[in-house]
């Protein structure tokens, strides 16, 4: 059985005392949750005030971001030890915003995951195809190579450390969810990849979250099929009470 990972990717929002304020809400909330795996991701200059308000609780606490290597001449960056130093269990990597606004490559995004395992740290490897991407017939072939590249010589044993979330770009921050089918397609084809690269039992145990405009609306329909083992949630996880009506989605 996989157990349901529901991230939510703050992205560039909430000061200090707004994360506190959300992450003391969502406590209060989701402290009975045991069944399903809980990640929130704020931004760095929330995230150690922010673990330390879920130090003893039931959820767990996300870098956005982090540079593959622990300490150096790196202005401006964040390492996988230094997360981890202030609490962190997660980290997202490869997520589009960083891939088209920053130009991560695949090999970047690899370096990184490696990175963050070595440390210990669980990564959410997202992947997604754009608009165009999908409209031209090339969704297979890029979710096919991201997938290649990022888990590039990462061994099966360590596969346990990495969740993947599948976001088409152009689903993101749009309003555009991808039907229930067209996530369901994906997913199945993701976990074919990892069946392919690695073996069936892997395949079997990986989780693999939808990403892109998850709200309280339509959760319930997503999280019905199969192989969607939870969601990445960006602009619902800002409001405690739609991110918890996420957490406690139904099954139908
Ligand atoms: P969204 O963002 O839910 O606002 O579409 C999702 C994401 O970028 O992870």
């Amino acid at each position: 059985m996989r157990k349901p990972v529901i991230a939510g990717n703050w992205k560039l929002h909430k000061t200090v005392a707004e994360s506190i304020q959300l992450v003391e809400a969502l406590n209060r909330e989701a402290a009975g949750v045991s069944d399903i795996e809980i990640v929130v991701a704020p931004v760095y200059t929330a995230l150690q005030n922010v673990a330390e308000v879920l130090a003893e609780s039931n959820i767990a606490v996300a870098g956005q971001n982090c540079y593959p290597v622990n300490s150096g001449a790196f202005t401006g960056e964040v390492s996988p030890a230094l997360l981890k130093d202030i609490g962190c269990r997660y980290c997202i990597v490869g997520h589009s915003e960083r891939r088209q606004l920053f130009g991560e490559t695949d090999a970047f995004i690899n370096a990184k995951i490696k990175a963050l395992i070595s440390e210990g740290l669980g990564v959410i490897f997202c992947i997604g195809e754009t608009l165009e991407e999908r409209e031209s017939d090339q969704m297979y072939e890029v979710l096919t190579r991201q997938i290649r590249e990022g888990l590039k010589d990462i061994p099966a044993d360590a596969m346990q450390q990495v969740v993947i979330a599948y976001e088409p770009v152009w689903a993101i921050g749009t309003g555009k969810t991808a039907t229930n089918q067209q996530a369901a397609e994906a997913h199945a084809f993701i976990r074919g990849l990892l069946q392919g690269f690695y073996n069936e039992e892997l395949a079997g145990q990986t989780r693999i979250l939808y990403g892109g405009s998850v709200k309280p609306d339509n959760v319930d329909g997503l999280m019905a099929q199969e192989d969607i083992d939870g969601t990445l949630v960006g602009g619902a996880s800002l409001k405690a009470e739609d991110f918890v009506r996420i957490i406690n989605f139904k099954r139908g």
